[in-house]
């Protein structure tokens, strides 16, 4: 089976955001490859951060993940800084990657603006990234848009490596990136992309009360100011998530009865509140059941950090012996 390495950030519980844009998919993906998915607590330490609240969020990330699917039975989920060899690959692949390649990365360049003093560890987030994946010798990684370029260096890592120490074999397999068919979803503001740092996130497990207590305010089509005016469907936001959580008829529905002007949004939203529920009910069920069991969730990080300790011992084995480390 092609193993797939895919990682996330400890940003605490996943929000719907998160959920449609890539977890849905791994949840998918589990039952057709060797998955790894990681929760990259290196990553999140560079900047500024509480110690205690990484710990938190950390945890909180592990719950989410298990919730929305991903089976521990099926697939490997685990915290990156339970497996050391992170650090060790990252900081040898440093010393084949031209920094000119790190200051191009747009991420890069976005965050070290706003920044007074810049620490290295943000230049080099993408090796530590390339790392990720090459210690598991992964063949493809699930991933958005944002992702691709990251992914491009991490390729010509791989092949510069495989070049210099493996005399030309593919020890590193070159990963693909495999673009998340769903499209990035917009935040209740309907304004910016969802997450966190924009404050327009709907959790994951936040109880569907308060999910309404959201939904009834947010944004819908700008033009239809009166209850009688007909709306146009592929403006609005609200639309939007009803392809994501209600099946084609309803969506069908949905757009008839807002471009009619059928139905004023407080009723359109109510359909969406539905198709949520029917969605997101079941993973509410199992996040309360996990927080009812903290040991499941702490013995299949446990169960996820072993496998991956033992495939990373095997890579670092050869890379070591390749490179003269004795
Ligand atoms: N940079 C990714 C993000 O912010 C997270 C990540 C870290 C990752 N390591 C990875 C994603 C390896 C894919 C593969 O979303």
């Amino acid at each position: 089976m092609p193993r797939i390495f895919s990682g996330i950030q400890p940003s605490g519980e996943l929000h719907v955001g998160n959920y449609l844009g890539a977890v849905k998919n791994w949840v998918e993906l589990q039952h057709s490859y060797d998955c790894i998915f990681c929760i990259v607590d290196y990553h999140a330490i560079i900047g500024a951060y509480e110690p205690d609240d990484l710990r938190r969020r950390t945890a909180d990330m592990a719950v989410s993940l298990l919730a929305a699917g991903l089976d521990p039975d099926k697939c490997t989920v685990f915290v990156q800084s339970h497996v050391p060899e992170h650090t060790e690959l990252a900081w040898i692949l440093n010393t084949i990657t031209p920094i000119g390649e790190l200051e191009r990365q747009t991420q890069f360049k976005d965050k070290a603006q706003r920044q007074e003093s810049v620490v290295a560890g943000l230049l080099n987030y993408p090796v530590l990234q390339a790392a990720d994946i090459l210690l598991y010798r992964a063949d493809g990684v699930p991933v958005g848009e944002d992702q691709v370029q990251h992914l491009e260096l991490s390729r010509e890592i791989a092949r510069k490596w495989n070049a210099r120490f493996a005399r030309g074999e593919d020890f590193f397999p070159e990963p693909k990136p495999l673009l998340t068919a769903t499209r990035r979803v917009m935040g209740l503001d309907g304004q910016a992309k969802m997450s966190k740092s924009m404050g327009n996130t709907v959790g994951l497990l936040e109880p569907f009360d308060a999910v309404w207590e959201k939904l009834r305010p947010a944004v819908t089509d700008p033009k239809r100011v009166r209850r009688t005016d007909p709306g146009t469907p592929e403006v609005c936001n609200i639309y939007h998530l009803h392809k994501a959580f209600n099946p084609p008829e309803t969506v069908e529905h949905v757009a008839t009865m807002c471009s009619t002007a059928g139905w004023g949004c407080i009723d359109c939203k109510k359909v969406l509140l539905e198709g949520m529920k029917r969605e997101l009910g079941p993973i509410h069920e199992r996040a309360r059941e996990l927080s009812a069991h903290p040991d499941r969730v702490r013995d299949a990080l446990a169960t996820g950090a072993d496998r991956c300790r033992a495939l990373a011992r095997e890579t670092m084995g050869y890379v070591r012996e390749r490179m003269g480390l004795v």
